[in-house]
């Protein structure tokens, strides 16, 4: 990154420049994962501490191997097994925490903007790992170094993100993202999921699910976030399976070198067919691969020895 940064709590604000540098670290520190024996010296003596407050499988293991990988130590805890269940405030924890002396918190929460109150109470690094329905910064740029590493580029792109926009951190983080990279981002998905004035993201928005997928050099379908569901915003999971999710048909229409993309946890036959999340368009599993070289790439370049 040209200037040092001491946090990631989002994309907004993260320049194309920074971005770049950030992916191409990812390229040169993804050779790690390939070798026998996967590890390098690099953070030796420096504590990353992985606070979860929401459950998560790719984003938390692929922080805790990233940390691993580059000789962190590595401290993990979750909501349930805190001493927030006895009453503790997420202030007094992040106080607690920093008193021991950690170099980084990387942090998921069901609250929007968690991560940002903690960066402006302790003075450690902290990397958003997603909170509520603002960022996933780290989904971002794991979702653009895979489509830069099949499509050779991001700019000029056009990328259709379909299904539930409004509760999406991840199509938050991609939109910011991609616009800054110079892609052309357009959405889909049910009216009662797609959030007021959506234009104003830097997006368009497409009138059905043959107009968002047939010019697109990439789709990617989003989660259907039924945790973040507090009234009945779609009939049935059946008839959004129908109306929006992405099938064998549906590519048929499309660009032929077109990429699927899915941030997971997928609903198999909600979001997409298992033949479409299995099939040759599929990246799904370069995404979670990505996931560790990104994540080392961050951790280098946030506590790593270029920077203080
Ligand atoms: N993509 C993603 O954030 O997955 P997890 O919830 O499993 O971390």
């Amino acid at each position: 990154m040209s200037s040092p940064r001491r946090n990631l709590l989002g994309l907004e604000g993260v320049s194309a420049q920074e971005i770049t540098d950030i992916l191409d670290t990812a390229e040169s520190l993804k050779e790690i994962s390939s070798r026998p024996i996967k590890k390098v010296p690099t953070l030796r003596g420096k504590t990353v501490v992985h606070f979860f407050y929401e459950p998560s499988t790719r984003t938390k293991t692929s922080f805790e191997l990233a940390a691993k990988r580059l000789s962190a130590d590595t401290v993990s805890l979750s909501a349930s097994t805190s001493s927030l269940t006895k009453g503790e405030t997420l202030i007094d924890t992040a106080l607690n925490l920093q008193a021991m002396a950690p170099d980084l918190i990387i942090m998921r929460h069901s609250m929007s903007g968690a991560p940002h109150l903690l960066a402006r109470h302790i003075p450690c690094s902290i990397i958003n790992a997603g909170d509520g329905t603002h960022e996933h910064p780290t989904q971002g740029l794991l979702d653009m170094l895979t489509i830069r590493q099949v499509k050779g580029r991001l700019d000029g792109l056009k990328v259709s993100i379909i299904g539930d926009i409004s509760h999406s951190r991840v199509a938050r983080s991609n939109i910011i993202g991609l616009n800054t990279m110079g892609a052309d981002v357009s959405v889909f998905g049910p009216n009662t999921l797609l959030p007021p004035f959506v234009e104003s993201l830097g997006v368009q928005v497409a009138g059905s699910m043959e107009e968002a997928i047939v010019d697109a050099d990439v789709v990617m379908m989003l989660r259907v976030q039924q945790e973040r569901l507090d009234d009945v915003l779609f009939p049935s999971l059946r008839e959004y399976a129908q109306r929006f999710g992405l099938g064998v048909k549906h590519l048929k229409k499309a660009k032929p070198e077109v990429t699927v993309m899915h941030p997971g946890p997928i609903n198999r036959g909600v979001e997409m067919s298992p033949e479409v999340a299995d099939g040759p368009w599929s990246v799904i599993l370069d995404q979670v691969a990505n996931g560790v070289a990104v994540r080392m790439a961050l951790l280098y370049l946030l506590i790593g020895p270029e920077s203080s």
